[in-house]
């Protein structure tokens, strides 16, 4: 089949656009109001877009909580997502009143950032904490404006529980990330293999 997304008519009962781009990571982002309020939210239109130096971005589909606190400090977190933290990043993704601590809500510690003044959630077995450097109201084809608020982030510090250092490495297999898929599905992680590319192989 083919639909245009003009039409989006794809006669099914849901659109299936997030079920092709998947899996998607989970950033779980921490932010705090100039009030001095905390917030935790997931976006799953997150991704690592650069590494020299360490850039991530999320998303926002119109304007939330989080996206008005990083305009206010210009600062968040990103923490990781385990199977074990499952329940509380989705209770975390409430939508609640301006101003309401999801930390709280989801009964997670906050802890404060070393470089940011941002919260992460503490119990996370890795954290990023970084500074803003662009936030994009992302254009359409035309170039007019959308409702889509992408936040640009440069990564300044790294948190990491010892426990998931195995061999010199941040084992993800033992941090087990929950990934986001289409329509309620979300997924564990597989087996991880090895790939070599073609100027690596021997
Ligand atoms: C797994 C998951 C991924 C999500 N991804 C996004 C996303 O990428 N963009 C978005 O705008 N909302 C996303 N949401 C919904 C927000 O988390 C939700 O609207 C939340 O209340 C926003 O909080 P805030 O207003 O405190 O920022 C996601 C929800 C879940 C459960």
């Amino acid at each position: 089949m083919f639909y245009d997304t003009e039409s989006n008519a794809h006669g099914m009962a849901h659109d299936p656009f997030k079920a092709i781009v998947a899996p998607r990571p989970i950033g779980w982002i921490g932010s705090k109001g100039r009030d001095g309020s905390r917030n935790l939210s997931p976006y799953s239109f997150f991704n690592a877009v650069g590494d020299r130096p360490k850039m991530v971005m999320f998303s926002s589909s119109g304007r939330k909580d989080s996206l008005r606190n990083v305009e206010e400090t210009g600062v968040f977190t990103a923490s990781f997502v385990s199977r074990s933290l499952l329940d509380q990043m989705s209770a975390s993704s409430a939508a609640v009143p301006y101003g309401e601590d999801e930390f709280a809500l989801a009964g997670l510690t906050a802890a404060q950032g070393r470089l940011v003044d941002a919260p992460y959630v503490g119990e996370a077995v890795a954290a990023l904490e970084c500074r803003v450097t662009k936030v994009l109201t992302l254009p359409d084809m035309e170039g007019d404006e959308t409702d889509s608020h992408a936040v640009f982030g440069q990564v300044v510090g790294i948190h990491i529980a010892d426990a998931m250092i195995r061999d010199g490495r941040f084992d993800l297999a033992f941090a087990e990330p929950i990934m986001r898929l289409g329509y309620m599905d979300y997924a564990g992680m597989g087996p991880v293999f090895e790939l070599r590319r073609p100027s690596q192989r021997t």
